[in-house]
């Protein structure tokens, strides 16, 4: 299965406008260099390290702002700098991305931030994660790869958005998930009516099994989103450094706070506001931008690894509330590492009552209500500001990537009605809301 080679999808869009064409020429090996097609593998067959996609530089150096700013309010505007999805009619898509760009004043003046805040509220995706962009990047190239099938391993965001997107393409799917998941994340994958695999077991055990289903005769056509065909989904991940350059007018924060698990979200901001700078679309800020990791007390690897100041990231048995970021063997962490040293950033983790100290304090100063991914980024910003590792006076921009209502769990103890009083103005008087 291959995906078609670049410059070959030049045609004319029915939905308006050229179709650009597929920038991307085949995969590479993060860690040897070798190449490859455009296939649905995720390890180097010379050296089993991760894969990526290799893109043709002139193909993106072509790509205009005046391109992007004409296309579609969601994430194929940025189609040119994707490696699948060109053309419309190819798409498996919810449509998400250009989700708001909060200013967040308060925020910011509670936790000691004097430069602009910003909150990336991508909560507001149609399955209210960041994980819609990656996804429907990862299906689409499924779907041109000839896969019949949806599935991932997920820590519940994954599983809501690939069964979402599967049953708005008509194809069936079938997502695995740690039994023991919020309820909110099992009920929002169970609704879409594909298969949902419970397994007793973590996150971690639940990939292995997944690593192993890929390569049975049953499971050949099936498209698992972030196994085989992990370097197209990963590529997804871009666009939310794409959106807050354009958001911004066109400018890299010099500040960003991204939530990890297994560390590819991060790797992947940063690589797009790389790749902005090399094509020309935007002016790298003065003196850079530097990236900052957060994770939770409870599963802490790659924090860890970068503490000890070693790239060997030590694989942990995850606990705490924020299930969303339990991978305690994350495959992208060496790179998050890699990143967060160049930019002169650092990482930082938050414990389960930090994370809901968090929660409540971005609900009130921005109106922002996210789940526990969220509280644990907001936290960790407190403490790098806290600790000087994040210099208040310079831009920033904090990365929401989850909805609150899908980890009420988490707080539903700590607030409820200020007052409770009987229907009358005599109730209201007695409470003291007349004075
Ligand atoms: C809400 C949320 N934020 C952030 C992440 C981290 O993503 P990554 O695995 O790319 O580090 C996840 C992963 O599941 C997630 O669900
Ligand atoms: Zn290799």
């Amino acid at each position: 299965m291959t995906l078609t080679a670049p410059g070959s999808t030049q045609a004319d869009s029915t939905a308006g406008g050229p179709i650009p064409p597929n920038p991307a020429r085949g995969l590479i090996c993060r860690n040897c260099g070798a190449t490859f097609g455009l296939i649905a593998e995720h390890a180097c067959a010379e050296c089993f390290g991760p894969l990526e996609v290799d893109y043709d530089n002139g193909l993106l150096k072509a790509v205009t702002r005046e391109q992007i700013e004409a296309g579609p309010q969601n994430i194929w505007r940025y189609a040119g700098l994707l490696p699948a999805g060109q053309d419309p009619a190819t798409r498996v898509s919810l449509d998400p991305g250009l989700t708001p760009l909060v200013s967040a004043p308060a925020l910011a003046a509670e936790v000691g931030l004097r430069a602009p805040l910003w909150v990336k509220d991508d909560s507001a995706n149609p399955t209210h994660s960041f994980k819609d962009r990656v996804v429907s990047v990862a299906l689409t190239a499924a779907r041109e790869l000839g896969f019949t099938r949806f599935s991932c391993a997920s820590t519940g965001n994954l599983a809501n958005s690939v069964a979402a997107h599967a049953a708005r393409a008509g194809v069936p799917s079938i997502v695995f998930i740690p039994a023991d998941l919020e309820q909110g994340k099992v009920v929002t994958t169970a609704i879409y009516g594909g298969e949902l695999v419970a397994i007793d077991g973590s996150y971690d055990d639940v990939n292995r099994l997944c690593s192993e289903l890929v390569e049975t005769d049953e499971f050949e056509d099936t498209a698992f989103v972030n196994v085989n065909v992990r370097p197209f989904y990963a590529e997804g991940s871009k666009t939310l450094g794409y959106e807050v350059a354009e958001q911004l007018g066109w400018r890299i924060p010099a500040q960003v706070v991204v939530p990890m698990a297994s560390g590819e979200l991060l790797t992947k901001i940063d690589k797009a506001f790389s790749e902005l700078v090399e094509i020309g679309l935007v002016e790298a800020p003065e003196g850079g931008w530097t990236v900052f990791g957060a994770q939770s007390a409870g599963c802490n690897p790659i924090a860890t690894a970068l503490h000890a100041d070693t790239d060997e990231i030590v694989p942990v048995k995850p606990t705490g509330i924020a299930k969303s970021l339990n991978i305690g063997d994350p495959a992208a962490g060496a790179y998050a590492i890699e990143a967060v040293r160049r930019t002169g950033g650092w990482m930082d983790y938050a414990d389960d009552d930090e994370i809901r100290d968090a929660i409540q304090l971005l609900a009130r100063t921005t109106g922002i209500f996210a789940e526990t991914a969220g509280g644990v980024t907001v936290a960790v910003l407190k403490k790098l500001v806290a600790s000087g590792k994040l210099d208040p006076e310079k831009e920033t921009v904090v990365y929401n990537t989850g909805e609150g209502l899908k980890t009420l769990d988490a707080v539903s103890g700590l607030v409820g009605p200020t007052h409770r009083i009987k229907p009358s103005l005599r109730g209201a008087r007695d409470a003291g809301l007349l004075g």
